[in-house]
């Protein structure tokens, strides 16, 4: 008799990225035109050339071989805290800081930490479907919490959130700048969503993986300011995104001195510490790579102002209701159809790829996610045009 798979691994969601890869391999496409893959949130481009050098280097050194210490390698941990401090305008030390294998894993680890079988978590949704699919992993209870189309982007409502909050309710997440929708969430929401939380004894956990990509020089919020911040709130950060590191796994989480301490037992147990050499790598980002990371920025925001120009100058069915870090988020013009359709027709017939609404959310049928981050410049425009191609 074959054993059996553990039933809550059982229920969580495929993997998305197998499906449109999928697509992709079986040749699904209008051969004619070029892909446009505007589907998995990768950064179009290697990391900085002085960083390979590094990690050549790196794994030279016999101490690569090596583990580090369960949070990481002590100049690691002080040098984000002191880049954190230097963006968020406060002082966060390094005690705070846990180095992980990438955001995933922070975040995996930090819901670990705050809630277990029988708990529940408010996601707004749509959500970054990893997220959820942990809580069906782990017995834990997942309360979705409506976003709204607004002028300010996709964004949940707090009175709605106050009403959810019960017993059984450890914690509120939200990722800021967003994925899927784009939405940048202003510091007065973040705050208000913070009191909120403080009020009724529940974490805040913000996953900040795209904060590197915001225009403007201004703090994304201002909880590090709060003496007590540590009692209400959870940072979770990936180098991923920001050095163009997907593949090395290195990520952070930063949290008040309990939340450290019960980190480090789940750290140990998992993975004993994050890779060295990525490690190696996000420490010389962090020490060398400032103004290639505002290049890339600058390249990232320039390309959503095409991308926002051209939905005004082209005017496709497709609505552009949310954008920003490597995002849009469009409302479908084809009503009543499942998303998975409508991003497959736009792969059969136009060759573009991107992420149905229905990987974010069971209740996001009426959109796709653009991830446009990885389409060139000269791209945008011919993107537009190709959206605006499709009509019901
Ligand atoms: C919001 C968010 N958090 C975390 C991750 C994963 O980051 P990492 O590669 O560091 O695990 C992603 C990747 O797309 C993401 O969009």
């Amino acid at each position: 008799m074959a054993f059996s798979i553990n039933p809550n691994v059982d229920r969580v969601l495929e993997p998305p990225t197998n499906e449109t890869r999928g697509w992709v391999a079986r040749r699904e496409y209008n051969c004619e035109l070029p892909i446009i893959d505007a589907a998995q949130a990768v950064p179009s481009y290697p990391p900085a050339d002085a960083l390979q050098a590094h990690l050549a280097e790196a794994v030279q050194m016999a101490d690569t071989a090596f583990y580090t210490p369960i949070l990481g390698i002590a100049d690691l941990r002080e040098e984000l805290a002191e880049s954190l401090s230097a963006q968020y305008g406060a002082a966060v030390s390094a005690e705070g800081v846990a180095i992980t294998c990438g955001g995933n894993h922070a975040y995996c680890m930090a819901m670990m930490a705050l809630a277990g079988p029988g708990d529940e978590i408010i996601l707004p949704e749509p959500f970054y479907f990893n997220h959820q699919m942990w809580f069906d992993l782990q017995s834990i209870g997942t309360r979705l919490l409506p976003c709204r189309e607004t002028a300010d982007g996709v964004v949940p409502d707090l009175d709605e959130l106050r009403a959810m909050i019960t017993e059984r309710t450890r914690a509120v997440v939200l990722v800021t700048p967003n994925n899927p929708t784009g939405t940048v969430y202003t510091p007065d929401y973040i705050c208000e969503l913070y009191t909120l939380a403080r009020e009724r004894g529940i974490a805040l956990v913000l996953d900040e993986t795209y904060k590197d990509f915001l225009p403007g020089g201004e703090p994304p919020h201002g909880l590090f300011l709060d003496p007590d911040w540590g009692d209400t709130f959870v940072f979770l950060y990936s180098f991923s995104k920001v050095y163009s590191l997907t593949g090395y796994r290195v990520g952070a989480l930063v949290g008040g001195g309990r939340f450290i301490d019960a980190i480090a037992k789940i750290a140990d147990t998992l993975t004993i510490c994050a890779p060295h050499v990525s490690q190696k790598a996000a420490l010389f980002g962090l020490r060398n790579l400032a103004g290639w990371t505002e290049e890339k920025r600058d390249q990232l925001n320039r390309r959503l102002g095409l991308l926002r120009r051209a939905f005004e100058t082209i005017d496709p069915a497709f609505k552009l209701v949310s954008s920003g870090a490597f995002f849009g988020y469009l409302r479908h013009p084809f009503e009543g159809m499942k998303s998975l359709d409508v991003s497959r027709n736009l792969f059969r017939d136009q060759s573009v790829l991107t992420w149905p609404g229905s990987f974010f959310g069971p209740n996001q049928e009426q959109y796709v996610r653009l991830a446009f981050a990885n389409a060139g410049d000269a791209e945008i425009d011919e993107l537009v045009r190709r959206l605006s191609a499709m009509t019901p």
